[in-house]
């Protein structure tokens, strides 16, 4: 199939993009690099011995947009492009909504004109806010804390709206719990600008001397060693869950919601310790305050994603920690 990514030179999408291709699937990536470089997809070329087409092309210019579905015809749309900081939405919540919602929008808009209603959509394990029912499972209640939390829970809501007023829509939302890691190859991997907010890229810095020492924030929570538990995924089994969700848009299944975790839930510590022994590397932390916002726990039911996407994640804690550490020192500046 010829699919479309948005937002493919990031993160996530550039491990989608690796096992796409891996698949069989022609790619077509658009982005904007306001938050990648171009660098990974040529990495991605690299891996996997295929070629790319790639657009500089950001999804508010409707008109290139609705050019390029004029120029390819296209099978499906994995929709990862979106501003994802926390932190940045509470500051300039109109660039979130601009860009993250707007951008949504005019890329579903561009998608009905060309008949084209096979998508698969980057969402968040964020849209459960701070809840205390665990195991999340999809028909959890949703809430968010913040724009960007918003941003996602809106463009779902949308997304619902797109299909009941036409049928024809196939929608795969993925919530995504926290994903880690690098590819096995140590070529593409999470490039963070600036400070990384993220516990195991802040780890990664600190043990390549970047970063002086580790703030675990807060280790008064209600946990077995009392800092914060989380449902981190490896970005490779990620990637494998979109090319799951893509076979899965062949059988027409409406719109449907799917959370990818592990289902196993790690505290900073836990994380903290299994860096150390998988790398043989001793990382400097301190106990610092709560970060506002945090919740005690969040890990996932992966059973309906085991179910119906014939999804589970294989990769462990001590390959999130190994290969984190991989990219690192092979990239200790990321794609610069
Ligand atoms: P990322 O920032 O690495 O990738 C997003 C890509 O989208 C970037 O390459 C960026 O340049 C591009 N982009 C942003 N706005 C664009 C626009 N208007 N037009 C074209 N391109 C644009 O982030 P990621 O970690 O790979 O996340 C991918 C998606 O998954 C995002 O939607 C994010 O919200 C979601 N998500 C991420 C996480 C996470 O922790 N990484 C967790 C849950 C959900
Ligand atoms: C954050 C985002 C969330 C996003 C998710 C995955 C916030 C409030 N939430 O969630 O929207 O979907 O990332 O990208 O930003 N930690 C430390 N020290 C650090 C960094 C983190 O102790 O320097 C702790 C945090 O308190 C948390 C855990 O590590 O308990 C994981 O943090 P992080 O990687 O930022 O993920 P989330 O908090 O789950």
């Amino acid at each position: 199939m010829r699919i479309l990514v948005t937002g493919g030179a990031g993160y996530i999408g550039s491990h989608a993009c690796v096992e796409l291709l891996e698949s069989g699937h022609e790619v077509i990536v658009i982005d904007n690099l306001s938050n990648s470089k171009e660098m990974s997809l040529s990495r991605v070329k690299e891996i996997t011995g295929h070629d790319i087409k790639f657009y500089t092309l950001d999804l508010l210019d409707k008109v290139k947009l609705n050019q390029l579905f004029s120029d390819h015809s296209i099978d499906s749309v994995i929709h990862f492009a979106g501003l994802k900081s926390v932190a940045e939405s509470i500051v300039n919540p109109l660039a979130y909504y601009r860009n993250n919602v707007s951008g949504s929008v005019n890329l579903f808009d561009v998608m009905t004109k060309h008949n084209v209603k096979n998508l698969v959509f980057s969402s968040s394990a964020t849209v459960y806010g701070l809840t205390d029912s665990l195991p999340l499972k999809e028909n959890c209640p949703l809430s968010a804390e913040n724009p960007y939390g918003r941003t996602k829970i809106m463009i779902e809501e949308i997304l619902r709206d797109l299909h009941d007023s036409d049928n024809a829509w196939n929608i795969i939302s993925l919530r995504y719990f926290n994903p880690v890691g690098a590819h096995a190859s140590g070529r593409i991997g999470e490039d963070p600008s600036g400070i990384p907010n993220n516990l195991l890229p802040y780890i990664s810095q600190v043990a390549i001397g970047k970063l002086k020492q580790l703030t675990v924030y807060g280790n008064d929570y209600a946990t077995h060693d009392g800092t914060c538990i989380r449902d981190y995924v490896h970005v490779v089994d990620l990637a494998k869950g979109h090319i799951s969700a893509i076979e899965k848009l062949d059988s027409h299944p409406g719109l449907v919601i799917y959370n990818l975790g592990t289902g196993n839930g790690y505290s900073v510590m836990d994380m903290l310790g299994s860096f150390e022994r998988a790398n043989n590397i001793a990382i400097p932390y301190t106990i610092g305050p709560r970060r506002p916002g945090d919740i005690d726990a969040s890990y996932t039911d992966p059973g309906l994603a085991m179910s119906e996407l014939g999804w589970q994640a294989n990769l462990g804690i001590e390959d999130f920690c190994r290969d984190a550490w991989r990219w690192q020192q092979d990239n200790p500046n990321g794609y610069e």
